[in-house]
């Protein structure tokens, strides 16, 4: 049986009629084997006869290679095998993704692998890696962004520019304009399991269990590189310890692995040390955004222009898309979007968490707050005057948009009308203080995912489905959907997840998973009901099913005496991107709020209070969705004050590359954070009707806590993060 997804059509089992166990806090059903240490996470668990293995990067920031001397570290005991110059690695062409350079002669960007070695023990391994000899030509890079010209014919990136009106007109006659130019620096999307690859081979079945969010496209670009068709692979993810982007490519370790497996003919481990890992996996791009705005003497915006910055170096082909939270959000009719690359010899950018949104609605949200002063303004009184009826730069109608009630209920919750606008006014001790908000949004995806959903005769379910869980809840509210749909408590759903032999899902990214797959689960259960309701001679809209048993007007036959023949019922659904993808205009919205005391002596920030409410469509769960929003705000606290990923100019090196000094928030950074839901089902956006949650909470949190700052001392700091220095 299969079912495709038909949008505008709910499926039945979702109106309320059904387990009500969808949307409840329900606590994630693998927490207890994460807490118990029983969940297997890519490094762990040792197949027999494994080896270990360490990766040997460039050590220089830009020239090329010149010869790899082994002998010192193939006579350590121990060692297996020193390998490089694999033929599989394209030669002298860039390569994407922080790919291995194993045959290439010039170096993309300092720590660049270069060799592996394999060896009995990790201890070997580490140590021979120190004693390979890499000879290398030394070269000048570019190693500083600001001073590198715009490469106008980069072709690449997703987001073409826009150019809507007159732009430099509409500027010319407002009666109130901004300009104002926001710098963010380098965010590295740290997960706290670092990436790892164990990897073997089975016959000529490569096996690779690895730290990935994608299972699917993780397969499919490991044959690429290995050279052989996607079914000769398999991967397994079923615990990820975080992802942030950071996971959404296939790292070298995973290449390496392989390679070194098949080379030895043994089971292979290959986990980056923290420092590995911001040379191997991709960063967030710096950026320089100029925002400009002009108004009429009432504030209705009349021009809006955000354009911006990024880099990447010669091998990538992702471009930060950084207005893309600004595109939708504000009224106007003289529009321009648009994002210039530089090229760098620098790891790759790529994806981050909200990649766009996180720094794009930082200088947009700070921009409005500069701009409400400068119209004597509320800033969510400027922000309801511009808030648009259509999508202001498509035309499209919003599928579901509740910013409006998010501002309302937000600034209820927090006590925004006691703000005392004027700034340095508010003071406790020597701490100054302020409150700021910024609006957030993030775009909605919903993409192909697919998944197989069982009846069993004893009257449990199972789903299948190749998603991974990246610490955001998916097994839980998977089992919640098909719990709903099938009347089953979830202690009565099994979910088997992250193995790319199983049906092939969306994976955890842009916030698009749980909607994605939760659809496809919903599209399967869906099917189902229509064979109960065979099997009972009833409509399936007859039907109500709980804890097990299916009602049917005043019958009631157990799931298990359904399926008395002792055969399973299989189910595969498909969702997918329907029409009203396209018809609509779709994101998922917030409003977020802060509070910040500021030492008026030493300059520090303390963050008091964060505070949101959120437009999510439906919710699934609302602990695991809560999860994610503060989850979200905590980062963006973070990136808003101490996340600075810093480049030696002189040297191509990253200066801070560990926990040790670049400064993710601690426990004691992080005050009480709330989050709320505006709930509204989204029908447009997907069978579910859950927009995006994963992302969002990183939206806007950065400027609401900059705005604060401003508020309470007077400084506006528009270069990220507002460190010490900048507020003295
Ligand atoms: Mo996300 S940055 O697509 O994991």
């Amino acid at each position: 049986m299969e079912r495709m997804q038909d949008h505008a059509s709910r499926p039945a089992g979702l109106n309320g009629n059904g387990q009500d166990i969808l949307g409840h806090p329900l606590d994630r059903i693998d927490g207890p084997a994460k807490v118990t240490g029983t969940a297997r996470y890519a490094f762990e668990g040792t197949p027999e006869n494994i080896a270990y293995a360490a990766i040997v990067g460039a050590p220089v920031g830009a020239g090329r290679l010149i010869a790899i001397d082994d002998s010192a570290a193939r006579a350590l005991p121990g060692v297996i095998a020193v390998i490089h110059g694999d033929p599989r690695m394209p030669a002298g062409e860039a390569t994407s993704r922080g790919m291995p350079a194993l045959n290439s002669l010039h170096f993309l960007h300092f720590g660049q692998p270069v060799a592996v070695v394999v060896a009995e023990s990790q201890q070997v391994a580490t140590g021979a890696a120190r004693l390979v000899d890499v000879q290398v030509e030394a070269a000048e890079g570019r190693w500083n962004p600001r001073e590198q010209p715009v490469d106008r014919d980069a072709k690449i990136g997703f987001l073409p520019p826009i150019d809507i009106g007159d732009v430099d007109a509409a500027l010319a006659n407002a009666a109130v304009t901004l300009d104002a130019t926001y710098t963010t620096p380098i965010h590295f999307p740290a997960a706290l399991e670092p990436h790892a690859t164990t990897a073997w081979w089975e016959g000529d079945r490569l096996i690779v269990r690895t730290s990935n969010q994608i299972a699917g496209s993780a397969r499919n670009t490991i044959a690429q590189v290995m050279k052989i068709p996607p079914e000769r692979v398999r991967v397994l993810a079923p615990f990820v310890g975080g992802g942030f982007g950071g996971k959404t490519a296939v790292g070298p370790e995973v290449i390496l692995a392989a390679i070194a497996a098949e080379k030895i003919g043994r089971p292979v481990k290959i986990a980056l040390p923290r420092r590995q890992t911001a040379y191997m996996v991709h960063h967030r791009s710096p950026t320089v955004q100029r925002i400009r705005f002009g108004t009429d003497a009432d504030g209705h915006i009349t021009a809006i222009a955000h354009e911006s910055v990024a880099s990447q170096n010669d091998a990538g082909s992702f471009l930060e898309p950084v207005p893309f939270g600004t595109i939708p959000l504000y009224a106007g009719a003289a529009r321009r979007f648009r994002t210039d690359v530089v090229r760098v010899d620098l790891p790759e950018t790529g994806a981050v968490r909200a990649p766009g949104e996180a720094i794009g609605t930082f200088a947009v949200e700070c921009g409005m707050d500069e701009l409400a002063e400068k119209l004597g303004f509320d800033p969510i009184d400027l922000r309801r005057r511009n808030e648009p009826k259509a999508d202001p730069t498509s035309g499209k109608p919003f599928s579901t948009r509740r910013l409006l009630d998010c501002y309302d209920e937000g600034a209820r919750r927090f006590g925004w009308p006691d703000r005392i606008p004027d700034p340095g006014s508010v003071r406790d001790g020597e701490w100054l203080i302020g409150i700021g908000m910024a609006a957030a949004l993030r775009g909605n995806f919903t993409v192909n995912a697919e998944a197989r959903v069982s009846v069993l005769p004893d009257g449990r379910a199972v789903v299948e489905t190749d998603m991974t869980d990246i610490g955001t809840g998916t097994y839980t509210i998977l089992a919640q959907v098909a719990g709903e749909m099938l009347g089953l408590p979830s202690d009565r759903v099994e979910v088997r997840l992250g193995d790319s032999d199983l049906p092939a899902s969306a994976g955890s990214g842009g916030s698009y998973g749980a909607g994605s797959a939760g659809s496809a689960v919903a599209l399967a259960c869906e099917d189902i009901l229509a064979e109960l309701g065979r099997r009972m001679n009833a409509a399936p809209d007859e039907l109500r099913l709980r804890d097990g048993c299916v009602h049917a007007g005043a019958r009631t036959v157990s799931l298990a005496d359904l399926l008395r023949n002792g055969k399973p019922i299989v189910a595969h659904g498909k969702a997918g991107p329907g029409k009203e993808s396209q018809r609509t205009s779709q994101a998922s919205h917030g409003a977020q709020f802060a509070e910040v005391a500021v030492n008026a002596i030493t300059g520090e920030v303390r963050v008091r209070r964060l505070l949101g409410v959120f437009d999510i469509g439906r919710v699934l769960n609302a602990k695991t969705a809560r999860s994610q929003l503060i989850g979200g705000m905590a980062w963006a606290l973070a990136y808003a004050l101490t996340e600075d990923g810093i480049v030696d100019p002189r040297t191509g090196r990253f200066v801070n590359p560990d926990f040790g000094e670049y400064h993710v928030a601690v426990n004691a950074d992080v005050p009480a954070i709330e989050a709320f839901f505006v709930e509204e089902i989204d029908d447009s956006a997907n069978p579910v009707g859950a927009k995006g949650v994963g992302e969002l909470g990183i939206a806007g949190a950065g400027a609401a806590i900059v705005n604060a700052v401003y508020n309470a001392t007077g400084v506006r700091v528009r270069d990220m993060p507002v460190t010490v220095d900048k507020l003295l």
